[in-house]
């Protein structure tokens, strides 16, 4: 049992950078006639946060369920730092790649603490009978995951609530325990299903930065958001999944600009969280509609 407090160099976690940390090739997933993800190719490399954007319905979940192994892919192949993952959740886990729910799933009835440990499960070495016989090497063992669950909740802000039963937290926390829990696997890639879901727009700057932090820690980020703002701050690199298929991928700027994405969106999610030169273009089109007498250029921007 190691006794570190910080995520080592030679965890099972990090990369050299520069490295792939994930290399998805060909993945496609059908349910019956349904092809939920059609040949999709994605990379993630040390060092990157990289965004998973779509319309509802678009196969985004489905892509990460094939990523970490609570679906086997019906064609193609998911290799972690060059090693084809195994086809279970928790050999998964175990191999470096933690994830978040876009339907948290907490233990409701334990506390906030209790939660982090669950997650830690992985990367200790006393087995369950040791839990059970609760020998010296169990309880030297828990201080020092209990130690380090209590360093991830002060990391996400959630270290006077470690005694709380998860189920009372606020919604924005409890996001930000999933968080902790997953980072307690010790991880080298992150796979963040709509972190910021639910939260108003100060518990969303929040988790921007906690991204930034968890990246800085030498932790590759995937993530889905519907929040274009969001994604476009965060974002080294950007993937745009329409129908099951990857249409477009590039940096904020290339995709933000790419009609077809456009297009994919329209009377979608850029409604709710409308991006600065959105903001701009309305803006100058209200200015514009109260200096003029006539009325017509303003009706044009109303459509
Ligand atoms: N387990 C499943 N069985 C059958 N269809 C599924 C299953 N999971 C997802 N789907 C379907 O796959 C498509 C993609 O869903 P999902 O991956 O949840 O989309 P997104 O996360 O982009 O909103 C949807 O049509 C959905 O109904
Ligand atoms: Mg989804």
């Amino acid at each position: 049992m190691t006794t570190d407090t910080t995520i080592k160099d030679d965890a099972p976690g990090s990369a050299a950078p520069g490295e792939t940390v994930l290399d998805a090739r060909g993945v496609t997933m059908r349910f019956g006639g349904l092809t939920a993800v059609r040949n999709v190719n994605l990379t993630v490399n040390s060092g990157e946060i990289v965004g998973l954007i779509g319309p509802n319905g678009a196969g985004k979940t489905t892509f990460f369920n094939c990523l970490t192994g609570l679906y086997i892919p019906t064609e193609g192949e998911v290799r972690y730092k060059g090693n084809v993952l195994p086809p279970k959740s928790f050999k998964v886990t175990a191999a470096g790649i933690a994830r978040t729910f876009q339907n948290i799933r907490l233990f409701a009835n334990m506390t906030v603490l209790e939660n982090v440990l669950v997650g830690r499960h992985t990367r200790t070495k006393e087995g369950l009978w040791s839990a059970l016989l609760r020998g010296p090497g169990f309880h030297k063992a828990e201080a020092a995951s209990r130690e380090r669950a209590m360093e991830l909740l002060e990391f996400v802000g959630l270290a006077s609530k470690a005694e709380h039963l998860a189920r009372n937290l606020p919604y924005g926390e409890q996001r930000k325990l999933e968080i902790a829990r997953a980072l307690a696997s010790e991880p080298g890639l992150l796979l963040l299903d709509e972190p910021t879901a639910g939260m108003n727009p100060q518990e969303t700057r929040a988790t921007e930065e906690l991204v930034f932090a968890i990246r800085d820690k030498g932790i590759a980020v995937l993530v889905i958001e519907h929040d274009m703002r969001f994604i476009f701050n965060l974002c080294d690199r950007v993937a745009v999944l329409v129908q099951g298929e990857k249409l477009v991928e590039g940096d904020s700027a290339t995709v933000q600009g790419d009609e077809r994405v456009i297009a994919a969106y329209l009377g979608e999610p850029f409604e709710d969280s409308p991006g600065d030169e959105e903001i701009a273009e309305v803006e100058a089109a209200e200015a514009k509609a109260d200096t003029t007498t006539d009325a017509a250029p303003g009706k044009e921007n109303d459509r």
